[in-house]
């Protein structure tokens, strides 16, 4: 079976020649269509039902990107044959294409190199696409595997994404790849983003993250960080760089799986803290992603969740899920350690349930600067493939984890 979405749709359809599913998960997805275009958020199509009106009705004639993996501007643009034959603006025929044919002849829906402030890789067998968008500050806020979308990014502060916070201050100092708080459902982000590359299995972004809280003169005098404090930092981005590379590819590992790596820069001035907390990154998924486990590795199975193991995250039939494994000998001065959160929420696109990695350092001189570089090994696909992932990667660290 191919790993592309819309397979039985598009075989269904040479036997019988039905009309395409323009919905199909091949090439939209509602919650992705929401977020990803604000200006079907100001239309008001803000839950399923209406955001599948908006893109049949509006969005396929408009061109717009319904899906992590798919895009009819870029197909066109990617396939000359197909521009020559639909135009430019041939977007409906161009998902009909997709879905006939496309899917079958291994055609990517995505031009290299990003294209209207996204950036898509996938990996070498083009089953897993991960993708980047200058809305979210270049954080990633689409991961589709399988046609299924993994990453929530209702607002800002979700994504797959790097964060730092100094305890005791915790969202009043806290630097956020994605944006800020304010950002919320808008075009733009108070994030800057320096630079973006993406090139075949490898996306590297460089970033000034933005304070998760405006300054304390750009908030409203109503909202504070917490307990009524004020938000210490006074602007509203942090001048020192995050850095990341994403590669699509594992050492040993044939499943899906991205090698992340995060480089954070801690300069400036800081409020005097005790422990500096870096999310080596965060991943907010789906609502769907409500099991969490740990993988053992003495035993080779999946164990009930525990910190100090490698974690995996999965929907509750096992079709979809997440594998996270941080190798040892990293430089932490408090054991590295592994989330989890769940946010439920009955409006569609808002609940998420979050992992992250998380590594500490004890208070560094003032005014100094220090860079910290994390590897973090995310797996992806059926539980069982996840499991397998796993397995491998923690035999080619066989010191296995701090702790
Ligand atoms: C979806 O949004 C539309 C448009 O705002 C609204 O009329 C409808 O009641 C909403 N449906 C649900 C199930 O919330």
């Amino acid at each position: 079976m191919s790993w592309l979405c819309g397979v039985v749709v598009s075989v269904a359809l040479s036997v019988t020649g039905a009309a395409v599913d323009l919905t199909s998960p091949a090439v939209f997805n509602a919650i992705f269509y929401i977020t990803a275009n604000v200006e079907v958020w100001h239309a008001g199509a803000r839950n399923v039902t209406s955001a599948k009106y908006h893109w049949l009705h509006h969005g396929i004639d408009e061109g717009l990107q319904a899906c992590g993996s798919f895009h009819s501007a870029q197909y066109l643009r990617r396939h000359s044959d197909l521009e020559k034959a639909y135009g430019l603006k041939g977007y409906r025929q161009a998902i009909e294409h997709y879905l006939t044919n496309g899917l079958h002849e291994h055609r990517l829906g995505y031009l290299e190199g990003g294209y209207g402030g996204r950036w898509t890789v996938s990996d070498a067998h083009h089953r897993l696409f991960v993708s980047a968008s200058a809305r979210m500050g270049a954080a990633v806020d689409s991961l589709v595997w399988n046609n299924h979308e993994f990453i929530n990014s209702w607002d800002h502060g979700r994504e797959l994404q790097m964060a730092m916070n100094f305890i005791p201050h915790g969202e009043c100092f806290n630097p956020t790849e994605a944006g800020g708080r304010d950002d919320s459902q808008t075009a733009v982000t108070n994030t800057h983003t320096q630079s973006v590359h993406a090139s075949g299995i490898t996306l590297s972004t460089t970033v000034l993250p933005a304070f998760w809280l405006r300054a304390v003169h750009a908030m409203p005098p109503t909202r504070h960080c917490r307990n009524g404090k004020s938000a210490m930092n006074t602007e509203n981005t942090y001048r020192h760089p995050f850095s990341k590379k994403v590669t699509l590819q594992c050492p040993g590992v044939s499943q899906p799986c991205l090698h992340f790596r995060s480089t954070f820069t801690i300069a400036g001035t800081i409020p005097s803290y005790t422990t500096l907390q870096m999310e080596a990154p965060t991943g907010y998924l789906t609502g769907d992603f409500t099991v969490f486990r740990s993988f053992d590795h003495s035993s080779g199975h999946l164990v009930a969740y525990s910190a100090r193991k490698p974690l995996v995250q999965s929907t509750h039939d096992d079709r979809f899920a997440m594998g996270v494994f941080s190798p040892p000998n990293q430089d932490t001065d408090e054991f590295m350690y592994y989330g989890k959160f769940q946010f439920p929420n009955k409006i569609d696109g808002a609940a998420s349930n979050k992992w992250n990695v998380v590594y500490r350092k004890h208070t560094l001189p003032a005014g100094s600067t220090h860079v910290f570089n994390y590897d973090t090994y995310i797996c992806v696909g059926t539980v069982n493939d996840v499991t397998a992932c796993l397995k491998k990667l923690l035999q080619a660290h066989p010191s296995d984890l701090v702790g």
